[in-house]
């Protein structure tokens, strides 16, 4: 359970390797409560390295930390998957942070396209079907998603990335708004461009961010309802001014 000021006991991370999870880690362990905590990811050096630096944070000795597999294009593993974490006990937190940014020739080539969704949209829709049904059974939690302001309007320069987002924030704010009075609560995560290795060697759109930057919003929303966060804070009103551009004027723009 979240205690008063919204700190967790226990963490799911789906994407344990991702920079921004591993910041949210980090700020959550600092506020020193965590006794348990799932690293779900593929098998792999950079997983092995997201553990290693989990278990050197200061907060974190009190703690048991897993490293499990997951496989976000393997749908039909992911109720098996989602039992065993709940199984093993309650979780207070969700963190679904995989997602995949394609580059010009996975965007041209169909089944590499496809894949693409199937990574970003299909795999989170069934990761977080079953998630929320055992959260709905336990009679709390909270569910952490990381869309993008990339969903909000899709920019020809990143329209099948922005599509896979668009979906699953659709989706997410859905699903929050459908478990309403259960406990169970849904906060979806719109950052803008964040350093992380996901843009390395990308020119940095305006209002960057870093990844403490998100996880720092991250932390402070775990309390109350359902809800949609921008990071930073006036990325809201400048996507509201973009969303509401003409196409003609839109789709001129360098962006
Ligand atoms: N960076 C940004 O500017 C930005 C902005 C808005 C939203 N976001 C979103 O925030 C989330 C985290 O991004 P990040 O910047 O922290 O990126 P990151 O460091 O590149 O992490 C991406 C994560 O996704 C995992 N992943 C990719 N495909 C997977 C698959 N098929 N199955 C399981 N795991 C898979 C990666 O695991 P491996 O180590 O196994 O590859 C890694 O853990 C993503 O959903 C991203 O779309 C990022």
């Amino acid at each position: 359970m979240l205690d008063a000021l919204g700190s967790p006991q226990s963490l799911l991370v789906l994407g344990a390797s991702s920079d921004i999870a591993q910041a949210t880690v980090a700020a959550v362990a600092a506020r020193g409560r965590l006794n348990r905590v799932v690293l779900a990811g593929r098998p792999g050096e950079r997983r092995d390295a997201a553990e290693a630096s989990a278990r050197a944070l200061p907060g974190m000795s009190g703690a048991a930390i897993t490293a499990v597999d997951f496989e976000a294009s393997d749908s039909t593993s992911h109720s098996s998957f989602v039992d065993a974490v709940f199984d093993a006990g309650e979780v207070d937190v969700a963190l679904v942070a995989f997602g995949v940014l394609p580059d010009a020739a996975t965007v041209a080539d169909p089944s590499a396209a496809a894949n693409v969704v199937t990574a970003n949209f299909t795999g989170a829709v069934s990761a977080l079907t079953a998630i929320s049904a055992r959260m709905r059974g336990q009679g709390h939690g909270v569910i952490v998603v990381l869309s993008s302001v990339a969903g909000e309007r899709p920019r020809r320069s990143n329209y099948l990335y922005g599509a896979t987002k668009a979906g699953l924030d659709a989706f997410a704010t859905g699903l929050g708004d459908s478990l309403h009075g259960s406990g169970v609560s849904v906060v979806v995560v719109r950052p803008g461009f964040v350093r992380t290795k996901m843009t390395h060697g990308m020119d940095a759109a305006p209002l960057a961010v870093g990844p403490d930057e998100v996880a720092q919003a991250i932390v402070t929303s775990l309390r109350g309802p359902s809800r949609t966060v921008w990071v930073p804070r006036p990325m809201r009103p400048v996507m509201s001014l973009l969303r509401h551009l003409p196409r003609t004027v839109f789709r001129r723009l360098p962006i």
